[in-house]
């Protein structure tokens, strides 16, 4: 394996880092055609040539999308030879996780990641899709930050502003039924077919398209089509107060007790004196305390 690398600057095109993190911020989708040099490093590498190598090299499971529902929501798990034989009867199939196989990988996500400033508890992963031309994903959103890298055949993307919910932290796919927590904090309906106000985008070796967190977007290869994913999924700060929280009151004994809810009230005024103390201690806290526990914790 080559030693170069890629890094948050091999994604982001033209823009600088400071431009790129105003379009994240924004939830701006941008694309960038053309990094084929740029990237040669991850696109050179053998077993990303072609599906078949990819399947030779492979270890594990393939997903294999139900053609009827055409999204992760619905996916089988099968052999690599067996995905080889879908993909050529014209299903898509999804090799997850693909940063397990190659530790370098593992070593660019994570140098994207602090580029960026995403947490140290943000889930980052590497997807190849292989999309059979005519094929492609239902219209959904994701919680996640995706660059996707094509590595081979054309690909057309339509992205939509998502003028239901902003910062969703479930995935939703259009005419699929809505998640029950994001059902509760989405004061809209989600619409019934992707948004018409779209913007197509064609992607070709070596193009790169940004979609961030809760874009609307679906795809239809237009011919056969390999795509690489760098999958960011940062914590949101409720997961950072949460798990900090958690990791504070684990100190404590009485907090670590069996919750047992007692009718007569008895646990409940033990409760209510945790929670009194608690709120006491919170004035007290500030974004370095709790950051002091989530971050630099890597050696
Ligand atoms: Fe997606």
């Amino acid at each position: 394996m080559s030693n170069t690398e890629i890094n948050l600057q091999s994604l982001i095109g033209d823009n600088t880092k400071e431009e790129f993190l105003k379009l994240l911020e924004s939830q701006t989708p941008f694309v960038s055609h053309g990094n084929t040099e740029s990237l040669k490093d991850l696109m050179g590498l053998p077993f990303l040539k072609s599906v078949e190598n990819l399947a030779a090299y492979w270890q594990d499971t393939v997903d294999v999308f139900n053609p009827q529902v055409a999204d992760e929501i619905s996916k089988t798990s099968v052999s690599p030879e067996d995905a080889i034989n879908e993909y050529y009867c014209g299903n898509c199939i999804l090799f997850n996780d693909v940063n397990r196989m190659i530790p370098e990988f593992d070593m660019w996500n994570q140098k994207i990641r602090k580029e960026i400033g995403f947490s140290e508890l943000t889930y980052v992963r590497n997807l190849v899709y292989a999309s059979p031309a005519g094929k492609g994903n239902a219209p959904h959103f994701d919680q996640n930050f995706n660059f996707v890298v094509q590595l081979e055949g054309t690909k057309k993307w339509w992205l939509a502003e998502n003028k239901t919910i902003n910062n969703p932290m479930t995935r939703h796919v259009i005419g699929h039924p809505v998640d029950h927590e994001l059902a509760g904090y989405a004061d809209k309906e989600f619409p019934e077919a992707f948004p018409a106000d779209c913007i197509e985008y064609i992607l070709e070796p070596g193009s790169i398209l940004f979609v961030p967190r809760g874009v609307w977007h679906m795809t239809e290869a237009v011919t056969d089509a390999v795509s690489f994913n760098f999958t960011f999924t940062p914590p949101t700060w409720i997961d950072i107060a949460t798990a900090v929280i958690r990791e504070k009151l684990s100190h404590s004994e009485k907090w670590r007790e069996s919750a047992i809810i007692d009718d007569n009230g008895v646990s409940n005024s033990e409760f209510n004196e945790l929670l009194k103390d608690l709120s006491a201690d919170v004035k007290n806290w500030n974004a370095v305390n709790f950051l002091d526990v989530t971050e630099n914790q890597e050696l």
